[in-house]
C-alpha cells in the first residue's frame, strides 16, 4: 500500500479517540492522511492531536476562506484514494443516505468520486433502530463499504452491537478495498506462523511458561494475510485478538504446536516467532500436586521437539521459505548464524535481548536479518507492526511477485 491517500472524516462519538491510533498505525503502513474533523468530532479529539499524528492540516469548516483558498472541498474529496468515515455516527450516516450537504464532511462525502468506507459507532438501540438500518441498507445499495460495528461493552454502559471496530480491523478493510485480492503480492501462497509462548504442564493447574506476548508473531500473521497469503497462525496462550483474515489454531504445549504446524502443511512460507519452551516436565501429574504429601523434590525435564528445525529439515514438505527468530544475550550474530545453519532456515531474525530492547511483551523490536546467501542486514528499532510489514515485503520480494 505505498503512499495511498486516505481522507478521514472523524465524526462525533467517543470512539473518535481510536482514530488517533488508526492514523498512527496507518502511517506506519505507508498511508497518508488528510482529515476532516466535524464540529461534534472536535468535542472528542482535538485538531492539534489529529494534525500532529497525521502531520497534515485538519479541515473542519466549509466556509473557511483560508481552507477554501488552500484546497476546496471538491479537491479535498477527489485527491484521496479512499474516504474513511470513522466513527460514523447515526447522524452522519443519515445525512449521507439523504444526500445532505450542510457542512464540510457531508458536502465532501456528496462530492467525492472515490470509494467510501464507513466504520459505524453508536449506542446499540440507535444502531438497531429501523431508521438507522434503513440508512445502512440505502448506503450499501449506493456502494458504500462497511466495517463493523462490533459487539461488546459500550462506553455508555450498555451491551450490544454498535462499538466501532478496532483500528487493525479498519486498516485491514482499507487494504482490502485499495488492493484487490488478485493483485496482492502473496496471493495464492500459503503461510504458517507460530506465535506466543507455550505452556508445559506440571499438573492440571501449574505449568512452565515464558514472557512472550505473541505480538510479533500475530503482527506477522496479519501482515502476511494483508499481502494476500492464506495464513494459519498456530498460537500458544496469548491475550491478543485473532488477526483479521487468519485461520487461528490455539494450542498450549510445544508438542501440540508441532502437531498443529504439521497439520497445516504444505505451505510456501513458515515463520516461527513462537517462544517455544525448550523443555517440559517429564511427567505431568494427573492430579494436583499437594503440599507436604507428594511435593516433588525436583522437576525432571525432557526436551521438547524443535518445530523450526523440523520445518527447516522436513523430508517431504519443507516450505520454500523458512524463517526463524533468535533471541540471544551474547555473541548475537555468531550464535544466530549457527542457529540458521543448525535449524536449516533460510533467514533468521536475530534480536539482542540483553539490552532490554523490550522484545518480550513490548511493542517495539530491533532485529538483524541473516540469510544463508546475503550479508547481514541491521534494521533500525521499530514498532512490531512495522517490522512485520517490512518482513512481509521482503518475503514477497524473495518469492518473486
Ligand atoms: N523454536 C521452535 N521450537 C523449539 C524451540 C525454538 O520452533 N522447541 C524456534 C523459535 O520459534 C525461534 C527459533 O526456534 O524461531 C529460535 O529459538 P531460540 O529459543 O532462540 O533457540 P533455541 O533452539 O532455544 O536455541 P538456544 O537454546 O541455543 O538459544
Amino acid at each position: 500500500m505505498n503512499a495511498k491517500r486516505i481522507l478521514l472524516v472523524i465524526g462525533g462519538g467517543i470512539a473518535a479517540y481510536k482514530t488517533l491510533e488508526l492514523i498512527r498505525r496507518g502511517r506506519e503502513r505507508g498511508l497518508a492522511f488528510r482529515t476532516i474533523l466535524t464540529r461534534a468530532g472536535a468535542e472528542f479529539v482535538t485538531p492539534l492531536a489529529v494534525s500532529s499524528l497525521s502531520e497534515s492540516k485538519v479541515y473542519s469548516d466549509l466556509f473557511s476562506l483560508t481552507d477554501e483558498a488552500e484546497i476546496g472541498h471538491i479537491r479535498l474529496s477527489r485527491e484521496a484514494d479512499l474516504v474513511v468515515v470513522a466513527p460514523a455516527t447515526a447522524d452522519l450516516m443519515a445525512k449521507m443516505a439523504q444526500g445532505h450537504a450542510d457542512d464540510l464532511a457531508s458536502t465532501t462525502l456528496l462530492a467525492t468520486d472515490k470509494p467510501v468506507l464507513v466504520a459505524p459507532a453508536m449506542n446499540p438501540m440507535m444502531w438497531q433502530h429501523p431508521a438507522t438500518q434503513r440508512n445502512v441498507a440505502r448506503l450499501r445499495a449506493d456502494g458504500i463499504h462497511f466495517v463493523g460495528p462490533a459487539a461488546g461493552d459500550m462506553a455508555c454502559g450498555e451491551v450490544g452491537s454498535g462499538r466501532m471496530t478496532e483500528p487493525a480491523e479498519i486498516l485491514a478493510a482499507i487494504h482490502a478495498i485499495l488492493v484487490p485480492p488478485g493483485e496482492r503480492p502473496l496471493a495464492g501462497r500459503r503461510a504458517i506462523v507460530t506465535s506466543g509462548p507455550t505452556h508445559e504442564a506440571i499438573d492440571p493447574v501449574r505449568y512452565i511458561a515464558n514472557r512472550s506476548s505473541g505480538r510479533q508473531g500475530h503482527a506477522i500473521a496479519a501482515a502476511l494475510a494483508a499481502a494476500g497469503a492464506e495464513v494459519t497462525l498456530v498460537s500458544g496462550p496469548v491475550s491478543l485478538p485473532d488477526p483479521p483474515g487468519v485461520a487461528v489454531r490455539r494450542v498450549e504445549s510445544a508438542r501440540a504446536m508441532r502437531d498443529a504446524v504439521e497439520a497445516a502443511l504444505p505451505a510456501d512460507i513458515a515463520v516461527c516467532a513462537a517462544a517455544v519452551a525448550d523443555w517440559r516436565p517429564a511427567q505431568a501429574a494427573e492430579a494436583k500436586l499437594k503440599k507436604g504429601r507428594n511435593q516433588p523434590a525436583a522437576l525432571e525435564l525432557v526436551e521438547n521437539p524443535d518445530i523450526l528445525r523440523g520445518l527447516g529439515h522436513h523430508p517431504q514438505m519443507r516450505p520454500e521459505l523458512v524463517v526463524g527468530f533468535a533471541a540471544e544475550t551474547d555473541d548475537l550474530l555468531a550464535n544466530a548464524a549457527a542457529k540458521l545453519e543448525r535449524k536449516g532456515c533460510d533467514w533468521i531474525l536475530a534480536n539482542d535481548v540483553s539490552t532490554g530492547s523490550g522484545v518480550f511483551g513490548g511493542s517495539r523490536n530491533r532485529v538483524h536479518l541473516l540469510g544463508s546467501e546475503a550479508p547481514v542486514e541491521s534494521w533500525p528499532e521499530m514498532d512490531k507492526d512495522e517490522l512485520a510489514t517490512r518482513l512481509v515485503a521482503r518475503i514477497a520480494e524473495r518469492l518473486g511477485r
